[in-house]
């Protein structure tokens, strides 16, 4: 191994440059996936077909500025969305999710994460540090206020649940219970895959009322489906064997999470189960492994800047949920970032 003092000086000089380049990176991390929400917002997947096409001819047809969506384009295929063949663009895996007819089409999750509500929001990420307040009062109002900006979340989480469905169903035995009850269900994505893959199953999706007049129910489950609408802060819901909450309590701080476990609780039956699906937050003990990369800590940061809500760690919830009459159970991983979180009646 060569240690004479000019090679140790090009090793250091080369971790200097590659630190820096990093922060060079983070910094800017935010150019790529701003491009990414205008292509989905452009519907340009939707314009590509099999044939692959310049972005002349693309902008021609979406009222587009041909020089700028092709260095747009050219940037995200340097990522790996859509291929760049001879200054022209192809498909490939990431582009064509990008479709609005993909069976798993992310354009809807894409949209969402660039609504300008989301995008302002960010930028006030200072004043939220500053404050610890949220830079929205109220982001449901604010949906309740904004129809069209509504069916991109609604469709959004549906786009973005179906990394979470799958892996929830594999990971728990949902055919022991009579009654599943979705608390904040949204249409319904998680619920409906649950009761199709459980036959006997009975499932009642609850919502705020615009949310649940929007949902549809194919015929195979709807004489097991009910429709409940209200307000989970108020009650009543409906009396279940178990409970989902799939991406809710991360919704709200403490306070406004233990009213909604409190209404659940009093709905329950004493032997029912809440299952609390979200990303988990490592505790301290995975920090120290070494292990403190997780896609939650992203997520904590949209709960802190639109909601002024969190994610948790597993020691968080046991104490949420112990003041509110349930008890942590136990915390199971799933193939997603997502995992459940099992809780009975303390
Ligand atoms: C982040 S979304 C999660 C949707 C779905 N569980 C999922 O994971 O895709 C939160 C849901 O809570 C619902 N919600 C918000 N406030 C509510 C309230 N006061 N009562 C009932 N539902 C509410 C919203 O309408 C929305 O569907």
């Amino acid at each position: 191994m060569d240690v004479s003092p000019s090679s140790v000086r090009v090793s250091e000089t080369k971790a200097q440059t590659e630190s820096v380049m990093r922060l060079v990176e983070i910094s800017a991390g935010y150019w790529l996936p701003r491009a990414l929400h205008v292509v989905a917002d452009l519907a340009i997947a939707d314009a590509l077909d099999q044939e692959p096409r310049s972005a002349a001819d693309l902008a021609k047809e979406l009222g587009a500025d041909a020089d700028a969506l092709d260095r747009v384009l050219r940037l995200l295929a340097s990522h790996g969305v859509f291929d760049r063949r001879s200054g022209k663009y192809a498909h490939n895996a990431l582009s064509r999710a990008l479709r609005s007819d993909h069976p798993q089409s992310m354009r809807a999750y894409v949209r969402l994460v660039g609504l300008p509500v989301f995008w302002k929001s960010w930028g006030a990420l200072e004043q939220v540090v500053r404050s610890g307040k949220p830079a929205v009062s109220d982001i449901f109002a604010y949906f309740r206020e904004h129809p069209q900006e509504t069916e991109i979340f609604d469709a959004g989480m549906k786009s973005k649940a179906q990394s979470a469905i799958s892996p929830v169903i594999e990971a728990y035995d949902f055919s022991i219970f009579g009654t599943i009850g979705d608390i904040g269900g949204g249409l319904g994505h998680l619920l409906k895959a649950v009761l199709k893959s459980v036959p006997k199953l009975r499932g009642v999706l609850f919502d705020q009322p615009h949310v649940i007049e929007r949902v549809g129910v194919d015929e195979t489950i709807a004489s097991r489906l009910i429709l409940e609408e209200g307000d989970f802060f108020r009650g009543p819901l409906p009396r279940c064997d178990v409970y989902v909450v799939m991406e809710v309590l991360h919704d709200w701080a403490d306070e406004q999470s233990r009213q909604i476990l409190q209404q659940i609780r009093k709905a329950a039956p004493d032997n029912a189960k809440l299952l609390v699906v979200e990303t988990i937050l490592p505790n301290e003990s995975a920090w120290a492994a070494g292990n403190g990369a997780h896609f939650g800590n992203h997520l904590d940061i949209n709960m802190l800047v639109l909601t002024g809500g969190r994610e948790r760690t597993p020691d968080e919830f046991a104490n949420l949920f112990a003041e509110c009459g349930w008890q942590l159970a136990r915390v199971i991983p799933t193939s997603s970032p997502y995992s459940i979180v099992e809780a009975v009646a303390a």
